[in-house]
């Protein structure tokens, strides 16, 4: 919630700064209330470079300027306090740490964002956008749709459509493996694009159906095949300019489980207009791994609990 408020926060002062009138109202001020304006402006100044993750715009202007030449990929991770948390994120910067122009939106589900995922992010090397908000009760099937949902109202508030960078958006949870090749599958993506994905719905990997004309022509998949856009959350990426144009798209709360995926899609992008990528379909960049919860069969009150793991 703190963070909705500092993006608000952002967007006004951006409108606020370059203004000719404030120049103007300055030359009439006396010696006192410039020094004054001087003192004030040095205070902004050193309070955004201390806390710049209060400022994400400001500090993503800086991001956008460094990587213009190719489009940025913006991954938006949802993620919860678990024993593996640590682990699973550690394991998640080492490869995005390697892809360049990538911004990391890490959504926590929690009423406040963590001291252990705020060190993480800190020393990860990767741009990032820290936020948090807790699950409802009883949603338990639907786990990460807010904070997804949230990840997108990031960028909707961050960018206009008209003046945003080159880029795309891609939902990758904490608990997959990702191939570096994935990013640059999906960089270039038009409206959305499409590969398949490995250890899901009881199968080795779930595809799509790419015919002769290299177009997507059904589901490859054993459960739910009748779902309008059978595809798993890790399967398929979105140009950022389509998340910014088509402003009501969201991931829907009141759909069955399986059924997430579609409620965004099908506000978006037709079958036909998918864009499969990994040689048609036919390369595995991305699986379900999802590590197990660790045996603590021998750790009655045997380690330190104040040692982070
Ligand atoms: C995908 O399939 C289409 C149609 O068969 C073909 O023209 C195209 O070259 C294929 N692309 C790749 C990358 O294999
Ligand atoms: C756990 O160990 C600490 C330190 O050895 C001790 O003070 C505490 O009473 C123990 N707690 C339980 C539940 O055994």
């Amino acid at each position: 919630m703190t963070m909705v408020m500092a993006t608000i926060d952002v967007a006004s002062l951006h409108t606020a700064i370059p203004h000719t009138g404030g120049i103007k109202a300055s030359k009439v001020l006396s010696m006192k209330g410039r020094t004054l304006l001087l003192l004030l402006s040095i205070w902004i100044l050193l309070y955004i470079a201390r806390y710049p993750e209060k400022f994400p715009a400001l500090k993503f202007r800086s991001v956008v300027s460094e990587t213009t030449t190719i489009p940025i990929i913006f991954v938006i991770t949802p993620t919860y306090a678990r024993l593996v948390q640590k682990a699973e994120l550690t394991r998640l910067t080492l490869a995005f740490r390697q892809v360049p122009a990538l911004h990391w939106i890490v959504v926590e589900d929690a009423l406040q964002k963590t001291q252990v995922v705020r060190n993480l992010l800190q020393r990860s090397g990767i741009p990032y956008t820290h936020l948090s908000i807790q699950s409802l009760k009883d949603v338990r099937k639907a786990r990460g749709t807010l904070q997804r949902n949230l990840g997108l109202s990031w960028l909707r508030e961050t960018f206009y459509p008209e003046d945003a960078p080159e880029g795309v958006v891609y939902f990758a949870d904490d608990d997959n493996t990702y191939s570096l090749e994935i990013f640059e599958e999906m960089r270039y993506t038009k409206k959305v694009s499409v590969w398949p994905v490995a250890f899901v719905g009881g199968l080795r990997y779930e595809s799509v159906k790419v015919n002769m004309e290299g177009k997507v022509a059904g589901w490859f998949v054993k459960i739910f095949p009748s779902r309008s856009f059978a595809i798993d959350m890790a399967g398929f990426a979105i140009n950022l300019k389509l998340i910014l144009e088509k402003r009501t798209a969201i991931f829907r709360l009141d759909v069955a489980a399986g059924y997430q995926e579609p409620s965004l899609l099908q506000d978006l992008v037709t079958m036909e207009e998918l864009e499969p990528k990994a040689d048609n379909c036919t390369k595995i960049l991305v699986w379900h791994t999802k590590t197990q919860t660790p045996n603590l069969r021998n750790d009655k009150n045997f380690t330190d609990p104040n040692v982070e793991v």
